[in-house]
């Protein structure tokens, strides 16, 4: 009677349980499972003889182990080789095509929790085990035991490890850390981190507050059940009472890969749980046998990770470099992590200010961006994983290339060293730049092997660099082509406009469109040597911080030197531009939107700077005229609303 009566309230709770989280669907309300389940474990109490394997009872947590008991995998639990951008899902593709014609593939969301097998005996629970190295993993049956989305009986009465993924949703991820952050707890760094730390837990009741699921995806025997492709797979385990992701898709070709991935890519942020890619399928099961393995990886399947937006690694050395200005600058150097595509190992910390505002130290982990899509910089510094013996960063006070004390200038330390060897390096990569000499063909590296040899310490031996041809074409790696294209890369920098030069000089704060305004307004470069600082000032755009840093640099001797040696050389000191100031284009702001037909928009940006004109980046009351192309954007609305100016691309062209 009793026993009955435990069955029959098991039956009951389970049905709700399943009901509940896989069909969405309320069949008791929750008033009804409690007293169901307070009946239930009152019963259990008083008989513990009748308790059975499947009692929903024993997802509560309670049961405590010792110790993880290691476990041997019937059937290895293989890990999946990665992909990280189209060109190596096309390579996925074309191996799987040398050995299978047409092969259609099932493409599912990869789960980032962490890998299980769930083992049935006779259609019931009996061991959940991880991962490990692939065939030694550790018992975690008590743990998994509370995850409610786990069946601890299946439908049919069958022998089957399943393999799966353990995770945390956001909601009950940020729930969690929302408790740890009331009792001060360190809080966990994402859900997949929060998973696995409950999973490795000897007591059931952490992980059973922890509120985890468990989507299943693999059966490493599925011939053995008479299934002949993993989308029947699916579907079995699904009829077995199992969690199935349900946005798997069948696809075929090159293509339908690619608009998963793509689809995903974008929609992974409406998921209530966090994914890290695409798993990628061979869906037949005699072609994924037929396919086979290596070492480590089926060949039949393949991972496709989303580029991380933002990574956590190591931080294991704050490093000093010296800039062409002097600046001495700390730059992290990290162990090496991928993010967005490509691995990264270094990323600049900026000046002093930046590193003691985030309290950052050496030895830190710290989260890493790639700002703009292209520049890796150091966001934050985790303080909960310090071991205690991180030091306070300290600025060095010394130039680490030449030991010259450093000024400090607003909020940077400069070398005032001007032979120091690192700032000389960078001066001269600076000169040969595409926005200043412009001079093709010098990798940093030449710069530094030439300047170590002795060939290059000042900008003038440029233009030396010819006498040595000789010498320079047996150097390894060059070949007489590859000098000559230099040489008269070198040559021909002699004939660029003034601008080009006074950006190239590197003085500080003075970019290429200041050098452009200087260029324009003094012509020569000894007029620029002899403007007062009241001349420099009356140019728009140029204020003290930039008028005072030039006053400065023809102050000093050596500079004025350096630029007799070049005029010696033959190197123009002229401003070669058009300097008609009756242009309509004279001092007036332009903005450019939507796509013009005719015309780069680098090429009217050019044509607007020669003529006199500014190009700026957004609408604002000060812009003269905004220039409209094709679909233009919210630039144009604005500037209707502002009564701005507006020119179509036609009668621009009046102008060209
Ligand atoms: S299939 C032999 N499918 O990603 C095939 N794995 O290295 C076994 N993962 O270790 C894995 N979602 O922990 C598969 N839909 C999915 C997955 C998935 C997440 C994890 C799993 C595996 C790793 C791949």
């Amino acid at each position: 009677m009793i026993e009955n009566r435990i069955k029959e309230l098991t039956e009951i709770i389970n049905k709700a349980n399943y009901d509940y989280y896989y069909l969405n669907n309320s069949s008791i309300s929750d008033q009804e499972f409690d007293r169901y389940m307070q009946e239930l474990i009152a019963l259990e109490a008083k008989h513990p003889e009748y308790i059975r394997e499947d009692s929903p009872s024993r997802r509560v947590g309670g049961e405590v182990i010792s110790e993880f008991k290691k476990i041997t995998h019937e059937m290895p639990m293989l890990s999946l080789g990665n992909v990280f951008n189209e060109k190596d899902i096309k390579d996925f593709d074309e191996k799987v095509r040398k050995e299978i014609s047409n092969p259609v593939y099932v493409c599912e969301l990869k789960i980032d929790g962490l890998a299980v097998s769930l083992l049935y005996k006779d259609g019931k629970f009996v061991r959940g085990a991880t991962r490990g190295d692939g065939v030694t993993g550790e018992d975690i049956t008590h743990n998994v035991k509370t995850i409610k989305t786990v069946p601890m009986t299946l439908t049919e009465k069958v022998d089957i490890d399943v393999r799966g993924e353990i995770y945390m949703s956001l909601k009950s991820f940020e729930f969690l850390n929302e408790e740890r952050k009331k009792n001060n707890e360190i809080l966990l760094a994402n859900p997949r981190n929060a998973a696995a730390g409950s999973i490795r837990q000897l007591d059931s009741k952490i992980a059973a507050k922890r509120d985890l699921d468990c989507f299943v995806y693999h059966i490493p025997n599925a011939l053995d059940y008479n299934i002949k492709t993993h989308s029947n797979a699916l579907e079995y385990m699904k009829k077995l009472g199992f969690n199935v992701n349900s946005n798997a898709e069948v696809v075929s070709g090159i293509d339908g890969l690619l608009e998963y991935v793509n689809k995903w890519s974008e929609k992974r942020g409406s998921l209530p749980y966090e994914i890290d890619g695409i798993v990628i399928k061979v869906n037949n099961i005699e072609e994924q046998e037929k396919l086979g393995f290596t070492t480590k990886h089926p060949k039949w399947a393949t991972a496709y990770k989303f580029p991380a937006l933002e990574v956590i690694t190591k931080l294991k050395k704050i490093k000093f470099t010296v800039g062409r200005t002097g600046q001495v600058t700390p730059n992290a150097i990290l162990e090496p992590v991928r993010l967005m595509g490509s691995v990264i190992s270094k990323a600049t910390l900026h000046n002093e200010e930046y590193v003691v505002s985030k309290d950052i130290r050496e030895g830190d982990f710290v989260k890493l961006i790639k700002a703009g899509d292209v520049i890796p910089r150091v966001v934050s510094s985790i303080k909960e994983r310090r071991e205690g013996n991180e030091p306070i960063f300290e600025m060095t006070k010394i130039c680490p290339i030449c030991n010259h004390d450093l000024e400090k200038k607003d909020s940077n330390y400069y070398c005032t060293n001007s032979l120091c060897g690192a700032r000389n390096i960078e001066k001269l990569i600076h000169f040969v730049n595409r926005d200043a000499m412009n001079i093709e063909g010098f990798g940093d590296s030449i710069i530094e092997d030439f300047y170590n040899m002795g060939y290059l310490k000042k900008f003038d031996n440029f233009y030396e660099l010819k006498s040595y041809k000789e010498e320079l074409q047996i150097l390894e790696g060059f070949g007489e082509k590859s000098i000559n294209n230099l040489l008269e890369s070198i040559e021909k920098s002699k004939e660029n406009s003034l601008e080009r030069l006074i950006y190239a000089l590197g003085i500080r704060f003075v970019g290429n469109k200041t050098a452009k305004l200087i260029a324009k307004r003094f012509l020569t470069i000894d007029n620029v040597i002899n403007a007062s600082y009241d001349d420099l000032i009356q140019i728009k755009d140029v204020g003290d911080r930039i008028a005072s840093s030039v006053i400065e640099y023809f102050k000093n001797q050596e500079n004025i030197e350096l630029i007799e040696s070049l005029k010696d050389k033959k190197i123009n000191m002229k401003y070669l531009g058009n300097i008609n100031s009756n242009s309509i284009f004279e001092n007036k702001t332009f903005v450019l939107t939507g796509s013009l037909k005719t015309i780069t928009r680098d090429e009217a940006t050019l044509f607007i700077e020669e003529n006199g004109g500014n190009v700026s980046n957004s609408v604002s009351k000060n812009t003269d005229v905004l220039i409209v192309g094709d679909d233009p954007g919210s630039k144009y609305k604005k500037a209707l609303e502002l009564e701005i100016e507006i020119w179509n691309e036609e009668e621009f062209r009046e102008y060209l």
